[in-house]
């Protein structure tokens, strides 16, 4: 084999592995190889037709993400008319009885005769699209349109990995066009809005708006990052291939050329249809996509030609409905609810509305953000979707129904659980609740925040215990903690009076603390562990960080805008303060000394820089440490000296540009002489 027929080989193999794992991870669902070594094989068959680009080919998984954006989408005549299907709006069993009652008429049966036979499968919510294949090649996909022309939507088609580009037979026919549905499913739609809810960008009313958004992106790398599906349904033009007689043979053998088919469906009389129809209606919910209904078809083909169509719908298809998953109705209220994290969401209360199945009274606003972006008010008629188990929402305002006089809402500036400050930052997309530890609604996550081991460090208050205690309204706030007493808490369910002395004595020891473990464990919003210890080391008692402005909290090293307003409102709001008071005069001590950073660089940042003389890195570093400074990685304003040893960098360069005073290790260890004992 010359070279070149070796790398033709290998790109060969590589194209037909991928496509395998492809087939069995999204149409199978059964992945085959780790996410890894397909990511290996990918890169290899990249990098092989980036050295070769005489071997690219249009049927290349790497074709799946490529081109740039469209210009906009060219026209494409369906050699097939894409027809649509007749709708049977009666909801009941009556609606499958009426379709079998027309198709025996249209075909001259008498009641004696045998039961026509029928295909039943799911009415997809998607976006339908023309798959065209030539010699077993994706070479073209389109839209439906109008049913005559649709628009050619093949690069953002090729990145739907549901998809196969090269079907999986050695005898492709030379045309085969399969027809079928480009959908979400909830939880990728789910996701995929949460993604935009977080960045504050506008999200998809559902998942068939996003799936057809989706498809006609203009720009395919946007079309491939979303997590798009497919099920086949149906043919258009074929040549040379033997169709199958039935049409449940039709998707049997593309199940076989490796398209995704789905398997929720059925053949037989028109009671099997009843009872289809009624089986998915109490299984609608726990689908992982969306449909508005099932669909019957005439399973023989040769009865479907001899049924024809009546204008663009056959008379040979119908498909019923379920109750609708999205509906029209009014706000009543707007509240607001404050979550375990102290995040407010906002709910809408509605006029009671069957919809998705069920009668729904709240919709969630999702955030302070979305309610101000969908401007929802109280009086609005608005559009609720409830759709599998996630919680309704609602998704849009008809704004031409609003009456006169109705006001935006305004999210509160106080938490309504607990009247601390409801803050929303810049940039956040949520308002919180800064009460923290004093709000109810934040009761549990607080304690376990409180009892952590890098926080109080109390040993067997976990998750369980703390349920029960808040529960059983024995902890209200954390000053209860440590009024417990042993008879309480062995009154709680499963607990041992061994067990209950444990916790009583692990209560106790955590008395004895450190400043910067105190201060993490009163989950002020942005003050993490090492925040608490560079507050503790800068102000040296609590009293002075209690009673720190923005701006002398903005001195600390790493402390910007955003933490010093957080710490700021925090301790301004007298109940935070009467918590701090209560747990001292529980007998909560740390020894100020400790964390005071006594000593003659009390308060001061250093940064090391180049190879010291005598001292390691790590031995200068205790040695600042131990006379109360702060070891810095890098240069800024606030750095107080920087020691220099020899072959300094940048950082000494920084130093000398911002005016920061130098010392070598000699000065450094004079001025620590000066004063250590
Ligand atoms: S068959 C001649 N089967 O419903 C029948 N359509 O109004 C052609 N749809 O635009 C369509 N699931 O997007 C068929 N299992 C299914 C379907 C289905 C969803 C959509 C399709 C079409 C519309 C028909």
């Amino acid at each position: 084999m010359t070279a070149v027929a070796a790398v033709a080989a290998r790109v060969a193999e590589l194209r037909a592995s991928i496509a395998a794992h492809d087939h069995a991870y999204y149409v199978l669902d059964a992945p085959t190889v780790p996410d890894a070594e397909y990511d290996r094989l990918f890169r290899e068959l990249q990098a092989l037709e980036a050295e070769h680009p005489d071997l690219a080919t249009p049927d290349s998984p790497t074709r799946r993400v490529s081109g740039r954006p469209l210009e906009g989408f060219a026209p494409v005549t369906h050699r097939v008319a894409m027809l649509s299907i007749r709708t049977e709006t009666d909801t009941t069993e009556a609606g499958a009885r009426a379709f079998d009652g027309r198709v025996r008429r249209e075909l001259g049966l008498a009641d004696g005769d045998p039961p026509v036979v029928y295909a039943a499968e799911l009415k997809f919510d998607g976006l339908a699209v023309n798959l065209r294949y030539e010699d077993g090649v994706l070479v073209q996909a389109a839209t439906r349109g109008d049913g005559e022309t649709g628009e050619d939507v093949t690069q953002n088609v090729r990145t739907i990995r549901a998809i196969p580009l090269r079907l999986t037979t050695d005898a492709p026919p030379p045309v085969l066009e399969v027809r079928g549905e480009v959908y979400l499913r909830r939880d990728d739609f789910e996701s995929l809005n949460e993604a935009a809810r977080n960045r504050g960008d506008k999200t998809f009313v559902n998942p068939r708006n996003a799936a057809a958004g989706s498809i006609r992106q203009l720009d395919p790398a946007i079309a491939a990052q979303r997590p798009l599906s497919f099920f086949a349904y149906g043919l258009g033009e074929t040549q040379g291939w033997a169709v199958p007689a039935t049409h449940s043979g039709v998707l049997d053998a593309l199940l076989v050329l490796g398209l995704p088919v789905c398997h929720e469906r059925t053949v037989g009389t028109v009671d099997d249809l009843i009872r289809f129809h009624a089986d998915i209606a109490a299984r609608r919910d726990a689908l992982p996509f969306d449909i508005d209904g099932v669909v019957y078809k005439v399973d023989s083909l040769a009865l479907q030609s001899q049924l024809g169509f009546v204008t663009r719908e056959p008379r040979w298809a119908v498909a019923h409905k379920y109750p609708p998953q999205e509906m029209l109705t009014t706000v009543e209220a707007i509240e607001v609810q404050v979550g375990r994290t102290g995040k407010l969401t906002p709910v809408a209360r509605l006029a009671p509305v069957f919809v998705g199945g069920v009668t729904v009274t709240n919709a969630t606003l999702h955030n302070a953000s979305e309610i101000e972006r969908k401007d929802v008010r109280v009086g609005d008629t608005v559009i609720v979707r409830r759709a599998g188990d996630v919680i309704p929402e609602v998704v849009g305002v008809m704004p031409d129904r609003r009456p006169p006089g109705a006001a935006p809402f305004a999210m509160p500036c106080a938490c309504p659980v607990c009247g601390s400050l409801a803050v929303r930052e810049e940039g956040e997309v949520d308002s919180r609740c800064s009460g923290g530890l004093i709000c109810a609604a934040q009761r549990k996550q607080a304690l376990l925040h409180f009892a952590q081991r890098r926080a109080m460090d109390i040993d067997g208050l976990g998750e369980k215990i703390v349920e029960q205690l808040v529960d059983a309204g024995i902890v209200r706030t954390l000053p209860d903690l440590y009024r417990l007493g042993l008879l309480k808490l062995a009154e709680l369910e499963r607990m041992a009076e061994k067990s209950a002395a444990n916790l009583l004595a692990a209560i106790d020891a955590s008395r004895q603390t450190t400043l910067p473990r105190f201060l993490f464990a009163l989950g002020i919003r942005h003050v993490g562990e090492a925040t608490a210890k560079d507050l503790a080391r800068h102000f040296g008692t609590l009293d002075a960080l209690m009673d720190a402005s923005v701006e002398a909290l903005l001195q600390v090293e790493q402390v910007g805008p955003v933490v010093a307003e957080s710490i700021h409102t925090f301790f301004a709001q007298p109940h935070q303060r009467e918590v701090v008071e209560q747990l001292r005069a529980c007998g909560i001590r740390w020894s100020e000394g400790e964390a005071a950073a006594k000593g003659p660089l009390a308060g001061k940042t250093v940064v090391l820089t180049g190879t010291l003389p005598t001292l390691t890195r790590d031995a200068a570093q205790a040695l600042i440490e131990s006379c109360g400074g702060r070891v810095a990685g890098s240069v800024s304003a606030k750095t107080h000296f920087v020691v220099v040893g020899s072959e300094a960098g940048s950082k000494l360069a920084r130093a000398q540009a911002l005016g920061v005073p130098l010392l070598d290790e000699a000065g450094l260890l004079e001025l620590l002489g000066a004063v250590v004992p």
